[in-house]
């Protein structure tokens, strides 16, 4: 009797859970008109609406995206939506159902990026997903040398310099050559492996954080591969801002967060370890929640942000439904809109060459001499408080500091205009 009224009630419990839980997907109702294929970049009607999703503070023109990027609003409504439901229903949520819900997230995420949802694990982003790859890497023996530019991303350069200690490696920097051109930085890296026939890992940014410098790195895994150099990917940047096929790109190991160009709310993340190289990557922590052929025993990360995870597939139908083509090519036409207009400014350096295969969106700049901290601050001060332009300083480029510009989908031409009058007066003082 007991047993059957718990049966029952159990029953109704996961009947309501099950239509409460519904995953909020308001982005599957936003409706875009058509774009035109021919004006992929300036289709003002299409761009416009796009726009409209975003509620932006448009008080300062931010040219600071790259930080994360604004959830458009059909988002932020599923996420507040999660928010409420997973808060209300507790720990009968969290226990019951969350596992259930967050495999179908994965499953998403590897539909969207085109890989097998064994080949994944959630993270809260690239910095988790990156630094449990390198620090779980373990091929390396002592003596070995492992490999990394000044431009890839601090926190991951501080990773593999650990390796020192941890696997009594050799630790190898070089710097990307500036102006950079498709030649001179595939130059470098053949030079690099070839002048190090140590080496067994190097670590590769796919879209610098620093400079916005898009790697060929097709060709350059193809390089390491035949010196025996695995490589780990950061592709903190690169996804969403511009089309990416990890296949073609024959990478084995690589880190991605959603919050940036995906949309999604702030940190989250995931893993890639290509089928057949999970072994290469010890479990995270000594994990045994997860069996050593299953690749979530690579990230142990405890509570997580639950409605955080539940809106990534809102995230990403938005993110689709604008489709990634169109989103790298408005990108790449609000960089080149200022880029353009002050290519005739002859003390702004701009630091990614125009080749379209070597940026997207980002692209950062450098007035000539100005290579110091107090320089660059003193400048994206100046654009902040006389121009109402926000920018962000970016260190550890080798040939000096710089100043980073990132437009969004959500940027308008008027605050590129605002850029421009600003560098033009900064230019000529
Ligand atoms: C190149 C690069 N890698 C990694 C990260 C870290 O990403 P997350 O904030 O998701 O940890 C960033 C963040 O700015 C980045 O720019």
């Amino acid at each position: 009797m007991l047993q059957r009224r718990n049966f029952l009630i159990g029953g109704l419990l996961t009947t309501a859970m099950a239509a409460s839980m519904r995953p909020a997907l308001a982005a599957e109702s936003v409706a875009l008109p058509a774009l035109d294929q021919a004006k992929l970049a300036s289709d003002a009607g299409f761009w416009s609406a796009v726009r409209d999703l975003y509620d932006v503070d448009r008080s300062i023109a931010n040219l600071e995206n790259g930080y994360w990027g604004i959830m458009a609003r059909p988002v932020l409504e599923a996420y507040v939506e999660n928010i409420q439901r997973v808060n209300r229903q507790n720990t009968v949520y969290a226990r019951k159902s969350f596992d259930a819900d967050f495999a179908g997230v994965r499953a998403r995420v590897a539909a969207a990026l085109g890989v097998a949802p064994e080949e994944i694990a959630l993270t809260r982003g690239a910095t988790e997903a990156l630094q449990t790859l390198i620090a779980g890497y373990n091929k390396l023996k002592p003596g070995d040398t492992v490999l990394y530019a000044d431009l890839d991303y601090d926190s991951m350069q501080y990773a593999m310099g650990m390796l020192e200690n941890r696997r009594g490696v050799a630790v190898k920097t070089f710097a990307i050559p500036e102006p950079a051109t498709r030649d001179n930085v595939l130059e470098t890296y053949r030079k690099v492996l070839e002048e190090t026939p140590n080496a067994r890992l190097l670590l590769l940014t796919h879209l610098s954080h620093r400079t916005g410098l898009v790697m060929p790195v097709r060709e350059i895994t193809a390089m390491a591969r035949a010196k025996g150099v695995d490589i780990i990917l950061d592709a903190a940047h690169s996804w969403g801002q511009l089309p990416l096929d990890i296949s073609d790109l024959n990478v084995d190991f690589a880190g991605f967060n959603l919050h940036k160009w995906i949309g999604a709310p702030v940190g989250l993340g995931f893993l890639y370890i290509r089928k057949g190289r999970l072994a290469d990557i010890d479990t995270h922590m000594g994990d045994k929640d997860w069996p050593a052929d299953d690749i979530r025993s690579r990230i142990h990360t405890g509570t997580l942000n639950f409605a955080a995870a539940l809106t990534i597939p809102a995230a990403i139908e938005l993110h689709e439904k604008i489709g990634v083509a169109a989103k790298n090519a408005r990108v790449n036409h609000l960089r080149n809109y200022w880029v353009e207009r002050v290519a005739g400014l002859d003390t702004i350096q701009v630091l990614t060459p125009n080749d379209p295969a070597m940026h997207a969106g980002i692209t950062s700049f450098r007035i000539k001499g100005k290579t110091s901290k107090d320089d660059n601050t003193a400048i994206v001060t100046r654009l902040r408080d006389e121009f109402k332009v926000l920018t962000v300083r970016r260190a550890g480029v080798a040939a000096g500091q710089c100043i980073r510009i990132s437009p969004a989908v959500y940027t308008t031409e008027p605050e590129l205009d605002r850029l421009i009058a600003a560098l033009t007066a900064v230019a000529a003082s």
